[in-house]
């Protein structure tokens, strides 16, 4: 028996199929390679943007004649989007041939749901609240090769007004520093060399504990655990990150120089109407901080145009904030309005101006990021080998601390080791480099 997991969105729902692989590995299943080859087809979707969305219901609506010709294959539905009001239905009306709907808060009745084989009537499991107890994690079948996922924990109080997100997810709550650090030991000892801590909002870790528990403290305790490994986390915001976990990462030798820190406006007023609590300027320094302890650091950011009231004047200033950040990578989007949040019902810009603004701001990151990536060329960095590149035969690839992907030529037997590579070549975002030497 087997199974086949399409995945959409973050890096916490590729974490979370991880979770539905543990669970239905522990039932017996294994994994397929295609939906043909599979008796259980599994959706984890996303709604953070209309783009998302369409690409699920795309997937999914091609199942149809599948399903027709191969009625006992369970189809289910998981993920963001069956968490959104009236979501799970609208799901079951559409797609009738899917057999079981579940929401992000009752991902654990997953096994039962399968193992009760309800064929032919849609089975709709959607929590409003949590059910899940933060402190049994369920099963994780790892699929990210050198790296380790690890939430530290779920949802999100910040209401952004233009985010889906604490509508689906719910509000925050942190796991127990405990669990987290024994999740740490568990994967190191299983031969993980790098570890990322997730979470919406990782630097407010701690804080619905009332422990005295923080994100400098987890950072600190898990960078003391001995052996060699890098440590990474995401996703940070900006009104939270604070100096004593810049200073935290500055002086350990395993949390990389890479910071994910979202702008999503260089404006003030659209900061203001993101409901952002914080101003460009506090960006700011809170950059030339991280500068000035880690000159080494890669920034990188996620930017949004064409947010509602957003006019040319407000587009170059995030322009200008790029310029003087130099991220040296940013996720940039096309706001998209999401239902039920605040700013959906706010006046809306037209596309045409919105494909204007993300056609320029592309344009002027990539030129950024390559004008970084020349500066990398000469010099020498530790690599850990994370894959093969498939674009280029007999080659692998791996980060640097800063988080920039390196190609050199070598073997998988590679994948898992840190090496020291001269960047020879740079191409926009790729660097090329060769070996000088294997480390640990
Ligand atoms: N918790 C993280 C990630 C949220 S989703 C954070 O706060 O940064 C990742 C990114 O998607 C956001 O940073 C934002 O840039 C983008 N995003 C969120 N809602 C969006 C929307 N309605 N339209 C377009 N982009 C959106
Ligand atoms: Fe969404 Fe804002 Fe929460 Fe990030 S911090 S998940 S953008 S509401
Ligand atoms: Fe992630 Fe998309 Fe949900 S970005 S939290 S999967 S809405």
């Amino acid at each position: 028996m087997k199974y086949f997991i399409t995945t959409y969105g973050c890096q916490m729902n590729v974490h979370e199929s991880e979770k539905i692989a543990g669970m239905l590995v522990d039932i017996g299943y294994s994994s397929a390679s295609s939906y043909e080859d599979a008796d259980i087809i599994v959706f984890n979707t996303c709604c953070i943007r209309d783009t998302a969305e369409k690409r699920a219901f795309g997937n999914i609506g091609a199942l149809k004649s599948l399903k027709r010709t191969h009625p006992d294959k369970i189809i289910v539905v998981v993920g963001c989007m069956t968490q959104q009001k009236g979501g799970a239905e609208a799901l079951a009306a559409k797609f009738p041939f899917v057999d079981i709907i579940l929401g992000t808060n009752s991902l654990d009745r997953l096994p039962i749901l399968v193992q009760e084989k309800r064929i032919r009537k849609t089975v709709i499991s959607v929590a409003s609240d949590p059910t899940v107890d933060l402190s049994l994690e369920l099963p994780i079948y790892r699929t990210s090769g050198t790296n380790a996922w690890i939430n530290i924990m779920y949802g999100c109080n910040n209401y952004c007004t233009y985010c889906i997100v604490p509508y689906v997810r719910g509000r925050e709550r942190s796991r127990a520093i405990g669990d987290v650090i024994a999740d740490v030991k568990q994967v190191l000892s299983e031969g993980y060399k790098e570890i990322t801590l997730l979470g919406q909002n990782v630097d407010s870790y701690g804080s619905d504990l009332q422990d005295g528990t923080n994100f400098a403290l987890l950072l600190k305790e898990i960078s003391a655990i001995p052996g060699k490994f890098r440590l990474r986390f995401m996703t940070s915001h900006p009104k939270d990150f604070d100096r004593e976990v810049i200073d935290v990462i500055a002086s350990s030798n395993n949390i990389c120089h890479n910071i994910h820190l979202p702008i999503q406006s260089g404006s003030n007023e659209i900061l203001r109407r993101m409901n952002r609590k914080y101003t460009v300027e506090q960006y700011l320094s809170i950059v030339d901080y991280i500068k000035e302890k880690m000159p080494d650091v890669g920034i990188t950011s996620d930017i949004m145009v064409g947010f509602p009231g957003e006019t040319e004047e407000d587009f170059l200033e995030t322009c200008d904030l790029v310029r003087k950040v130099r991220f040296s990578n940013a996720f940039t989007f096309i706001y998209s309005p999401r239902k039920g949040t605040p700013a959906a019902s706010m006046e809306q810009i037209p596309s045409d101006v919105k494909k204007s603004r993300i056609t320029r701001l592309v344009k002027l990151q990539n030129d950024i990021t390559k004008e970084l990536s020349d500066e990398y060329l000469g010099n020498t960095y530790e690599i850990l080998v994370e894959d093969v590149n498939p674009k280029y035969p007999g080659t692998v690839c791996g980060r640097t601390d800063s988080g920039r992907l390196v190609t050199i030529k070598g073997e998988p037997s590679l994948i898992g080791s840190f090496l020291d590579v001269k960047i020879t070549k740079s191409r926009s975002a790729s660097l090329f480099g060769e070996i000088l030497s294997k480390g640990e």
